[in-house]
């Protein structure tokens, strides 16, 4: 099996577990804090960082969160002058994930000299009063003039993350948001459907009968998504995920992944390995899904005792990963390419998931070509539920 190679790891996710204010309806694990503790999440990273750093070679480098960019400029440089000392620099794609309002032409230009060549950027909506319901801490201009400020960095590859089905959100609120983000030309677009998480001011706004859920309307700005963003130029390559392709790579590509996707993300959902490293973050390596503790106090404690953070370290049964693997690959369009699947598992998705494709595609949900078997676009739109049919 490709995925249990003892070439090291090609990938690596850090989770920052900082935000400035809790956004209504985000349960990632972050928390506003104060400068100390981020401070002491730094260099229990750092600690982090030199314990794996000799089984890792990144291609690719994805910061998220919580929000990286509210890291000062001190801290970033500490991070990113250690990734230089551990070798881990000069991958081919480093992304870091900004809110709108902690970019700053310094930290830009920082992020540029260590070589993060990619922006993921949460801008939600383009409508100040939504901004605000969704206690979002900056306001509209805040996204424009962020989005310059990484444009003359020299950011040439930059995501715009967008929400729909917000709740008072329009029809015609939504096609102004699409439109003013498409005018600003990014390379990549990731927009979800707002998701009612447990234990979050929005889920309990719902359950005290503020608003109800409009199912339709969510149907309709889907589609409206998918279309505008063709329009564009877009490419959508996953449920959520649309990029640019000036470089037509999709022509001759197996799995018509667009030259602008996100490769960190390609990789992740290809069932590739990577390590996970900061509190909550988790990891897959050579068959073994590890999970940090999300508590940041708790993983600092066990850093600064030289010991990684890991609340659980279990290694899958062969054919309850392939199943997990068939179903994270379910949300590429491009599906899963037959030959593709059995390089990377070791199983036949034509033996083992035989009765559930067939299912999938009599009720329209999925298509089983001779070399591949996809979800159609009706199909996407239950991807969770097709993909649960995988697990074994
Ligand atoms: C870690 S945040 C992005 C960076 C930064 N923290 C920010 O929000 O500006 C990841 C993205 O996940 C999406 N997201 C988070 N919670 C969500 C939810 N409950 N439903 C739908 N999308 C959600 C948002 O689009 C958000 O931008
Ligand atoms: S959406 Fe982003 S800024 Fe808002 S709480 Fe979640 S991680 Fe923090």
């Amino acid at each position: 099996m490709l995925e249990l190679s003892s070439a090291p790891v090609t990938s690596l996710y850090v989770h920052v577990p900082f935000c400035a204010q809790k956004c209504s309806y985000c349960a990632f694990y972050s928390e506003a804090s104060s400068g100390e503790l981020i401070n002491r999440y730094v260099n229990a990273l750092v600690g982090e960082l030199e314990m794996v750093a000799s089984d890792l070679k990144p291609r690719t480098i994805f910061f998220g969160g919580g929000t990286p960019s509210l890291l000062n400029l001190r801290q970033w440089e500490q991070i990113l002058r250690s990734l230089d000392k551990l070798n881990l620099l000069g991958a081919e794609e480093f992304t870091v994930e900004c809110n709108p309002a902690t970019v700053s032409a310094d930290k830009a230009k920082l992020f540029r000299d260590f070589g993060i060549n990619r922006i993921s950027m949460g801008i939600q909506s383009l409508d100040e009063k939504l901004l605000d319901r969704l206690g979002r801490i900056h306001s509209r201009e805040m996204v424009f003039k962020s989005f310059d400020i990484l444009r003359h960095a020299g950011f040439g590859r930059v995501n715009l993350d967008l929400m729909f089905a917000i709740p008072t959100q329009t029809m015609e609120i939504w096609r102004a948001t699409l439109n003013e983000a498409m005018a600003m030309q990014s390379e990549h677009l990731s927009s979800y459907e707002v998701i009612y998480e447990d234990d979050t001011p929005l889920y309990e706004q719902l359950q005290a009968g503020e608003f109800a859920v409009n199912e339709e309307l969510a149907c309709e700005m889907f589609e409206e998504l998918i279309s505008c963003a063709a329009s564009a130029g877009f490419h959508q390559y996953e449920i959520a995920n649309f990029a640019k392709d000036p470089e037509h790579r999709i022509q001759d590509s197996a799995f018509n992944i667009p030259s602008e996707a996100c490769q960190h993300n390609v990789n992740y959902w290809r069932g590739g390995s990577f390590y996970g490293l900061g509190p909550s973050a988790t990891g897959y390596v050579r068959g073994v899904r590890t999970k940090n503790w999300s508590n940041t106090q708790l993983y600092c404690d066990q850093l600064e005792k030289g010991r990684r953070a890991l609340e659980s370290s279990e290694e899958l049964p062969p054919l309850r990963r392939a199943g997990e693997i068939a179903a994270f690959g379910l949300r590429m369009n491009a599906g899963w390419p037959f030959e593709e699947f059995k390089h990377t598992t070791s199983f036949d998705l034509r033996n083992e998931w035989t009765g559930e494709m067939n299912q999938l595609a009599e009720r329209g949900w999925a298509i089983r070509n001779p070399d591949r078997f996809h979800l159609t676009r009706q199909g996407l739109r239950f991807a969770d539920a097709a993909a649960e049919m995988f697990l074994r």
